[in-house]
């Protein structure tokens, strides 16, 4: 098995046949800065000084000729081929509460939310516990390269993972989750990882905001938030933005938790009222414009989580900046 060794942090670790470099680092108790996981968001370079590795996923989009020419690789997707000696600043921000682990999850249920969301409830070989907002690799069968989903569930035991999966118009990876994936068909799941998890800590009102696919970790922010006796009074608005009526669904999942209308405050809005499609008579335009005229100045003084396709990240991050919100108070893994 390869050891890593960083020279100027004095430690080094094991980084079995099967893993990458990053991974294994997280695994063992380091903060291996990362974000999307997948060799796309290019947040997890190190400079390789001695050894040899090869990247899992071909072309990655995070990785470029330049990197090359300098030695740097993507640790999310750096499998060693030897002993390495690596150079990059670890950071405790990146530390895991709970270690993320590679187990079996066997499909128990699904359920439709929408024409192109569906749940997949998973139990676990091992139970591993998360924080809620977190998300864990899925080793799909017959497709390479595992893809990155957010849980929706919270969980005491880490007995369950359940997933809200939009399916993407010819998706690989989804395509083969709605159309294969049989109950009882067993998969590898790899986890739980991910920075924007609930800081129950925090003595802010809660603002979330979710976009398409970006809706599992959010109900899993307020399902969490829902549950927890520290946040306790604390408000939550939760702004959930769609296309059409029929991609709407976050209102029947919230619904049932308690504090909803007193605590839990919901913002739904579509983008596309024109489209064919169920009635529409709520809010419409884009989710970060409601956001701003809903809340205004009081966005610089919430604890901010979001999640959705870039589109969305990009105008959340905006107004944000706009807002002069401390950075340390916003919380969001870039979806790729
Ligand atoms: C942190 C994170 C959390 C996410 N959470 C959710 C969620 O909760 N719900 C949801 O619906 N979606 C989520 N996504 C998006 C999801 O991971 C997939 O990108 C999406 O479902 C499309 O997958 P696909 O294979 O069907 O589509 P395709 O178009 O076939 O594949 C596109 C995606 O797969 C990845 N990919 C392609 N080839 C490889 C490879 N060889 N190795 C690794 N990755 C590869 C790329 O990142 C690319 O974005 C999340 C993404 C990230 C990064
Ligand atoms: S490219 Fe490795 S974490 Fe995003």
């Amino acid at each position: 098995m390869p050891l890593i060794s960083i020279p100027a942090a004095n430690l080094s670790f094991d980084c079995p046949d099967d893993d990458t470099i990053m991974r294994a680092a997280v695994r063992n108790g380091l903060g291996f800065p990362y974000e999307c996981n997948v060799g796309s968001c290019g947040n997890c370079k190190f400079e390789l000084l001695e050894g040899e590795i090869e990247h899992l996923r071909q072309n990655p989009p995070g990785w470029s000729e330049r990197d090359l020419q300098r030695n740097r690789y993507l640790g999310c997707q750096a499998k060693p081929l030897s002993d390495c000696k690596i150079k990059l600043n670890l950071r405790d921000h990146y530390k895991s509460h709970i270690l993320p682990r590679k187990v079996s999850g066997k499909l128990m249920a699904v359920h439709d939310l929408t024409h192109d969301i569906r749940e997949f409830q998973f139990a676990l070989d091992v139970p591993v516990a998360f924080v809620p907002g977190q998300y864990a690799l899925l080793s799909v069968p017959g497709i390479e390269g595992a893809r990155a989903y957010s849980m929706g569930n919270i969980t005491d035991d880490g007995n369950q993972w359940h997933f809200q999966i939009k399916r993407v118009p010819n998706g690989l990876a989804t395509s083969a989750l709605f159309d294969r994936l049989k109950l009882g068909d067993e998969i590898g799941l790899d986890g739980p990882y991910g920075m924007a998890y609930l800081r129950e800590e925090a003595p802010r009102d809660l603002l979330l905001i979710a976009g398409g696919s970006g809706l599992s970790p959010m109900i899993s922010l307020t399902r969490g938030a829902a549950a927890s006796t520290k946040l306790n009074g604390r408000q939550l608005h939760f702004f959930y933005g769609g296309r059409t009526a029929s991609d709407m669904c976050a209102d029947r999942v919230l619904g049932s938790l308690p504090g909803y209308g007193t605590n839990i405050h919901y913002y739904p809005a579509i983008s596309m009222p024109e489209t064919d499609g169920p009635q529409w008579s709520g809010r419409t335009g884009f989710i970060h414009d409601y956001v701003r005229e809903a809340m205004g100045d009081k966005i610089r003084d919430m604890e901010i989580y979001f999640a959705g396709p870039p589109a969305m990240a990009e105008a959340v991050t905006r107004m944000i900046v706009e807002y002069k919100v401390p950075m340390a108070q916003v919380h969001f893994d870039q979806f790729y």
